[in-house]
């Protein structure tokens, strides 16, 4: 089959918004199978597995700007910021922005930015438990979450595991890392963390961002 990149659109359905921001303003969190479409996904997932072969990611670290730190034993994965270079990536970027403007049209949120990367886990890697955005400091949001691997096995571990906002050794969800699916939650309240992985993982996070500038200081977008 060919991928249909080039003529279906990739934007997430009106029915699918609306469960989305529900979702987020009940419990801060929504995953949904199949929301991305499947030819989109697929070319999405080739660009970062021939980038995963020739050598075109970066190792991931933690922390921003001066911080950045690389910890293998926090995090695994190696990364790719999206730079538009692709119709697929332009295409799934494009699917971004029309989300972005439905949260800030149903919840007044002023997102006003999107930051997205590839991420490559390879077998053995994880994601420790963190949020991705901590009050006052950083300005992410909105986290966002597409999986680009297809035909995940049952035993292929690699689930992204989401906690409850309030009592954080309590799992609420456990999401399995399929293509299609799409998970997004609030950067500053939900924990989660990615299990190890047995087989190549592939997926696309990226953050929703307020104002970039904070008391004078600058936060850095990376
Ligand atoms: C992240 C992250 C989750 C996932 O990159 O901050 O939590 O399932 N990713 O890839
Ligand atoms: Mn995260």
């Amino acid at each position: 089959m060919t991928p249909s990149v080039a003529t279906s659109s990739a934007a997430l359905t009106p029915a699918t918004q609306v469960a989305l921001v529900d979702a987020l303003v009940e419990q801060g969190w929504y995953v949904g199978n199949g929301v991305i479409d499947l030819g989109l996904c697929e070319a999405l997932n080739s660009e970062v597995l021939h980038r995963a072969v020739y050598n075109g990611l970066d190792e991931a670290g933690i922390g921003r700007g001066q911080q950045h730190l690389l910890r293998k034993d926090i995090r695994g994965d190696a990364i790719h910021w999206l730079d538009r270079e692709s119709v697929a990536q332009r295409r799934y970027l494009e699917a971004m922005s029309e989300l972005q403007q439905a949260l800030n049209h149903a919840l007044f949120l002023g997102l006003f930015e999107y930051e997205a990367h590839f991420a490559h886990y390879p077998p053995g890697a994880f994601y420790q438990r963190h949020l991705d955005s901590f009050r006052g400091r950083a300005n992410r949001v909105i986290s966002t979450v597409g999986y680009l691997t297809p035909d995940w096995p049952s035993d292929g571990g690699g689930e992204m595991v989401i906690y409850h906002p309030d009592d954080p050794s309590q799992e609420v969800a456990r999401v399995v890392p399929e293509a299609g699916t799409f998970a997004c939650f609030l950067s500053e309240k939900i924990p989660h963390e990615v299990l190890p992985t047995r087989c190549p993982r592939t997926s696309i996070a990226g953050w929703f961002r307020r104002n970039a500038s904070l008391g004078g200081v600058l936060d850095p977008a990376r």
